[in-house]
């Protein structure tokens, strides 16, 4: 069934560990996926941004999670990552969602709560959980750019009052991680003394982690061999994730090394099968890469399988 991760959370909290939640795009990346939360018996979290769901036409990513809960047997709560409206978050709240995010980081903090305030209402009115951010993390998504220099850490002192003031179920904080494969200029440097502290303010509420691709340097070298080109690409160093989701991190946010488990199984294909041309022959190896990965993070990162 969709599930909301309010019992998700709680267990993660409880128990030390993390829910990975990944983006998806098509049906390769949803069946690489579930096919691996399958194996690992995980909790699992499938987020859809405002750009996938422009991609794939809305209604095709919710039937093909509806395929996958029907094919796995799996809980599985349906998320809408980086919601920058009101009415995004009502339109996936009326498609059926079970969670949704409002992010109003870039936005002065009394206008975020405003906007917070208002998606919780309506989703809580619909049994559907909310998330939101306080602070900025750099980097790329689809419509959005942000620099380093406007990038801001997340200020202790102000999330109780956000979190009173909003209602919301979880929070997503910036302490140095960044979306995309460049994270990173020199060494990585997380400061988790502000999840510490946020976490001392905020007893027992689920924090989120953004940005939170490890990169996978194999699947950046196989790119490289292969024709592609992604000099400096770096990610988090998954030790720094699995002290995260030790700690009140209940949720962990990877798109990027999906992109990169696909793009590089796809190239090497190419590159070794150069007369092939039915699309399955290199999305096969692709939906593998991507459940293989899956599975290492499950496993080996988030500490969420058998759970
Ligand atoms: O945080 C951004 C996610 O990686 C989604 O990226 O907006 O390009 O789909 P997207
Ligand atoms: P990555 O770019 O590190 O995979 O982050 C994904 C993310 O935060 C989606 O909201
Ligand atoms: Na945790
Ligand atoms: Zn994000």
């Amino acid at each position: 069934p969709l599930v909301t991760t309010t019992e998700m959370f709680k267990k993660a909290y409880a128990g030390g560990y993390a829910v990975g939640a990944f983006n998806v795009n098509n049906m390769e990346i949803i069946q690489g996926i579930t096919e691996a939360a399958k194996e690992e018996n995980a909790p699992l979290i499938l987020q859809v941004s405002k750009g996938a769901r422009n991609y794939a036409n809305p209604i095709y990513l919710r039937k093909l999670v509806e395929a996958a809960i029907e094919d796995t047997g799996l809980p599985i709560c349906l998320h809408l990552d980086h919601g920058d409206s009101f009415e995004t978050c009502k339109s996936c709240i009326d498609d059926g969602f079970t969670s949704v995010m409002i992010d109003g980081s870039h936005l002065p903090f009394e206008e975020n709560i405003a906007l917070a305030k208002r998606v919780v209402e309506y989703a809580h009115d619909h049994g559907v959980v909310v998330e939101a951010e306080l602070g900025r993390l750099a980097g790329v998504e689809d419509e959005i750019k942000v620099s380093a220099e406007d990038s801001s850490y997340t200020q202790p002192e102000e999330v109780n009052e956000f979190v009173s003031r909003t209602g919301v179920d979880s929070l997503a904080i910036a302490i140095g991680t960044s979306h995309g494969a460049y994270k990173f200029k020199g060494e990585a440097k997380l400061r988790f003394d502000i999840l510490e502290e946020v976490s001392r303010l905020l007893p027992g509420f689920p924090i989120v982690l953004h940005g939170a691709s490890s990169v996978v340097p194999e699947f950046v070298e196989m790119i490289n061999q292969y024709g592609g080109s992604m000099p400096g690409a770096q990610g988090v160093p998954e030790d720094m994730l699995r002290q995260a989701a030790r700690s009140a991190v209940c949720k962990i946010n990877i798109d990027s090394d999906l992109r990169l488990a696909m793009t590089a199984a796809i190239r090497k294909h190419m590159a070794e099968h150069p007369s092939d041309f039915d699309p399955r022959q290199y999305l096969s190896p692709a939906r593998t890469a991507i459940k293989e990965m899956v599975k290492h993070k499950i496993v080996d990162v988030l500490g969420c399988n058998g759970q």
